[in-house]
């Protein structure tokens, strides 16, 4: 029996086990996703990078209860790079930065806990973490139990450091040692897409989600140029296994609030985690809208999981579309262009049923309408129109 349990363990399925009358365990599928939909919250790196604090991260949780976000989904409250001493302890354990973290990490994920919220936190597959700090490779089972032993719901594990070893086999340990701590972490594997996680390995390995691309910068050039790079991965997402193309730079003051409404839309579309890495604590109103849009966050948590797309590739003009598990279809017209373009689609190519009409919903200003088929609207320079449209 033993080697069946550890067999399944090391194949990483997110598996019920169900020990039977004659003692044997089979693994069943019946276990609940540990991530049915991609992941909402925040996380430090973007706007915050080796500035951080326990005092930063108490005040991000508390004000991703005062803003509403955390009702509207965003409840990873996720630390990245530069939390750790330049040391080990004499155990070999990795400690907290004692000026940054004097009251310990444990503290600090029952303050986040208290509220309704996770605590993630942050490792690298590699020797050292990307700014220097000591980080997981060959120390993977002591590092995972003291994250469970904090009380850790997330791990992001980047890749910087790793000596020229094969990928699947450093995240494959990690993933291992968070399984045998019995805590349920989510397994962010931040691999930056390199060796095509999403094909296979990134599930094997106990992977939720893997970033598909490197790193994010707060520019129009960044954002769409790792849009582009997502084109043909939507087949390998659904839920515990999401596609990553970065965290959001909505709010961090680099583009406009239209560009961030064209971003913010289609990571919603494309089933992106939603991970906000703006600071929280002076978030301006219209950067709010944008974070709080319910209507998008109901396309990004579809229960369906389905992975938007894009439909069309006009040069300047794009469409994407996403199918919404209630028969609606989530469409995003895209102007990457200088101008104001009028931007069209049709019911059936964006993946809709067949009907006599359809009703439309504007997603971010909430107007109602009704089409015969054709999709249709002028879209403003650099901007998106997102809408729903159910067949009627
Ligand atoms: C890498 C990751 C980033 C961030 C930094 C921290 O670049 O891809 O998301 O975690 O490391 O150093």
């Amino acid at each position: 029996m033993r080697r069946s349990i550890s067999a399944v363990a090391v194949a990483g399925l997110l598996t019920a086990l169900i020990v039977t009358g004659s003692g044997t365990a089979v693994a069943t599928s019946a276990a609940s996703p540990l991530l049915p939909s991609p992941p909402m919250g925040w996380n430090s790196w973007n706007r915050f990078a080796c500035d951080i604090d326990e005092r930063l991260v108490r005040q991000t949780a508390d004000a991703l209860v005062s803003t509403g976000m955390r009702d509207a989904g965003y409840t990873h409250v996720n630390l990245d790079d530069c939390w750790m001493a330049r040391e080990r302890d004499a155990g070999g354990r990795l400690v907290p930065d004692p000026q940054k973290f004097p009251s310990g990490m444990r503290a600090l994920a029952d303050h986040v806990h208290e509220r309704g919220l996770k605590f993630g936190i942050y490792s690298s597959a590699g020797t050292a973490t990307c700014a220097g700090y000591p980080a997981s490779l060959d120390h993977e089972e002591v590092d995972a139990r003291s994250f469970a032993e904090w009380g850790v719901d997330y791990l992001k594990y980047d890749n910087c450091h790793n000596e020229g070893r094969p990928a699947a086999s450093r995240y494959a340990k990690m993933g291992q040692a968070l399984r045998a701590t019995g805590r349920p972490i989510v397994f962010s594997i931040c691999e930056w897409g390199d060796q095509r996680p999403w094909e296979g390995w990134g599930a094997e390995v106990g992977g939720h989600l893997w970033r598909t691309t490197h790193d994010i910068r707060d520019t129009w050039a960044s954002w769409t140029d790792l849009l582009d790079q997502q084109v043909g991965l939507e087949g390998y997402s659904g839920p515990d296994r999401w596609n990553d193309p970065d965290m959001l730079e909505v709010g961090n003051g680099g583009m406009l609030d239209h560009e961030y409404r064209a971003h913010f839309s289609l990571w919603a579309l494309l089933n992106a985690p939603l991970i906000a890495g703006n600071d929280l604590r002076a978030v301006s109103g219209a950067t709010k809208q944008i974070l709080l849009n319910r209507a998008l966050i109901a396309v990004n948590q579809d229960w369906g999981g389905k992975q938007g797309h894009r439909v069309r590739d006009d040069g300047e003009q794009e469409v994407w579309a996403k199918p919404m598990s209630d028969g609606s279809v989530a469409v995003v017209l895209f102007n990457r262009g200088p101008g104001t373009v009028d931007i069209a689609a049709n019911a059936a190519e964006v993946g809709l049923s067949a009907a006599g009409r359809y009703r439309v919903l504007d997603l971010w200003s909430g107007r109602e309408d009704t089409t015969a088929g054709e999709l249709r609207a002028p879209v403003p320079a650099y901007s998106v129109v997102a809408q729903r449209i159910w067949p009627a």
